[in-house]
């Protein structure tokens, strides 16, 4: 009866729940970059505008030193539980725009091979704008249908895609506001349309920029070049000392920490689903590559890795100008698995990487933003109820993976607030998150919506059995 009621507002509503999503979209909330301050603001105003409509209570833009939290509850009763929700209104830079087949900006539908039913293509369509809105629309539909069964809180925020630098200190500062039984996030991929499941970890990330410099100038290529180190040759020697030929990190303690599971934890991961021809076929690569002695999945779920984002230096521009460079550059990040910490890793890098060094060459050492690996409980009533809700729309019990992408606050939320959060999210890691033609099918944001209620029917009704 209760869950008639819900599909068929969302069925009455669903193109006026399209074209809002459409409209969050179109603005370029690119927290990296400073010049789409206005637009970053902009769109935390909106979605404050939304959630007011949608119904819910005490909604405000909680200042932070960076981009501000939308905050926003409806507290029905307080005996009853409360889940708190989070997503974030920030987007990825777009580049290489080039690239893109429609304006990442403006937002329009398409059909693929994986969404025959149609993909909203735009920058943030997947990650995290169409997942975050879903939490909104499914809100709107249980206040007008009479159905929210328990308290919810909303923390949106607007610099995920930048390390989430000043969320820690806001959580801290506004724990009264966050009182609640769990997190609730949508913000991360399934397997696919019909193989359902839920991360139950995420990678930690230590992101760090190097710095190589040779002589105090450029200098002309055939003048000096042989008899003065070349400050990007040597950069790239370093990297490539940095893992031996099975694809092993080679910083010494780096895998003091990594948990190892057992057999039968692995044997568990194997389950999900998994085609290597397929994966190969899709990044159209002739050959996987990665660690000695671990699948695909587990090079992705449950080892950490290190790899170069991008390197710079010399001449990059037309044609050949020939230059013994002064200076080259790299950001190098690594991803962490359970029990690495952050600031451990980029110390013991650091060490390494000036080790590596030759004295013919000074060397930079920075960090950027990074964050903390996550497991998530696989018996919680949070778990339970997001594995009931997916089964009841998905037709199937979501399979537990583990997440190669991070999402800094989840540790956070555990250490500060003491809560631990639910990954229910409902992308496809083919959706192209951040990169060109980002999209996010039609399917996955309706079936979103209509999960999202019933994971509040059975988080309400398994914690009064409790
Ligand atoms: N939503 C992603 C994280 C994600 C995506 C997790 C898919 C699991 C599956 C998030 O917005 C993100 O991109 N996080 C960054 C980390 C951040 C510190 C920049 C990442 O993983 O690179
Ligand atoms: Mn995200
Ligand atoms: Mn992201």
């Amino acid at each position: 009866m209760e869950s008639n009621k819900i599909n068929d507002y969302i069925q009455a509503n669903k193109d006026r729940f399209l074209s809002e999503l459409m409209d969050l979209l179109k603005i370029p909330s690119i927290s990296a970059n400073p010049d789409n301050k206005t637009d970053v603001l902009k769109t935390a105003e909106a979605v404050k505008n939304r959630l007011v409509e949608a119904g819910a209570d005490k909604v405000e833009i909680c200042p932070t030193k960076g981009y501000p939290v939308v905050y926003g509850e409806k507290i029905i009763d307080a005996k009853l539980p409360t889940v708190i929700v989070y997503g974030h209104y920030d987007v990825q830079p777009a580049d290489p725009l080039d690239l893109w087949d429609s304006p990442p900006f403006e937002p329009v539908i398409k059909k693929t091979e994986i969404h025959p039913e149609g993909a909203i293509f735009a920058r943030g369509s997947c990650d995290d704008k169409g997942q975050m809105y879903m939490h909104v629309k499914a809100f709107e539909t249980m206040m007008k249908t009479n159905s929210l069964p328990c308290n919810v809180r909303f923390m949106i925020e607007g610099e995920e895609e930048v390390g989430s630098a000043n969320l820690g200190q806001f959580i801290v500062e506004h724990k009264a506001k966050l009182k609640g039984d769990v997190i609730l996030i949508s913000d991360t991929s399934m397997i696919g349309h019909n193989a359902p499941s839920i991360d139950v970890g995420l990678r930690g990330l230590c992101y760090m920029e190097v710095e190589v410099v040779g002589p105090n100038r450029d200098l002309h290529s055939g003048v000096y070049g042989g008899a003065v180190a070349n400050p990007i040759n040597i950069l790239c020697e370093i990297v490539a000392k940095m893992k031996d030929e099975n694809n092993h990190i080679l910083i010494p303690g780096f895998y003091d920490d990594v948990e190892e599971l057992s057999k039968e934890e692995r044997a568990e991961l194997a389950k999900a689903p998994f085609e290597i021809g397929e994966f190969k076929k899709s990044l159209d690569i002739a050959e996987i590559h990665g660690e000695k002695g671990y699948s695909t999945m587990e090079r992705t779920g449950i080892r950490p890795t290190l790899d170069v984002n991008g390197m710079w230096g010399g001449y990059t521009g037309e044609g050949a100008k020939t230059v013994l460079p002064s200076k080259a550059f790299a950001k190098i990040s690594m991803r962490l698995v359970p029990h690495q910490s952050a600031e451990k890793i980029a110390k013991l890098f650091e060490k390494h990487f000036r080790s590596l060094a030759p004295a013919s060459v000074k060397v930079k050492v920075a960090i950027h933003h990074g964050g903390e690996p996550v497991v998530t409980p696989t018996n919680s009533i949070a778990f339970n109820a997001a594995s009931l809700a997916i089964e009841e729309t998905f037709g199937k019990k979501p399979i537990p993976t583990r997440g190669g992408g991070s999402i800094p606050i989840v540790a956070l939320f555990e250490k500060e607030l003491g809560l631990k959060s639910v990954l229910m999210g409902f992308g496809l890691d083919s959706d192209s998150l951040h990169s060109p033609n980002e999209h996010y099918g039609l399917v996955n944001y309706y079936k979103g919506i209509k999960t999202i209620p019933l994971f509040f029917k059975h988080f309400t009704a398994l914690s009064a059995k409790k």
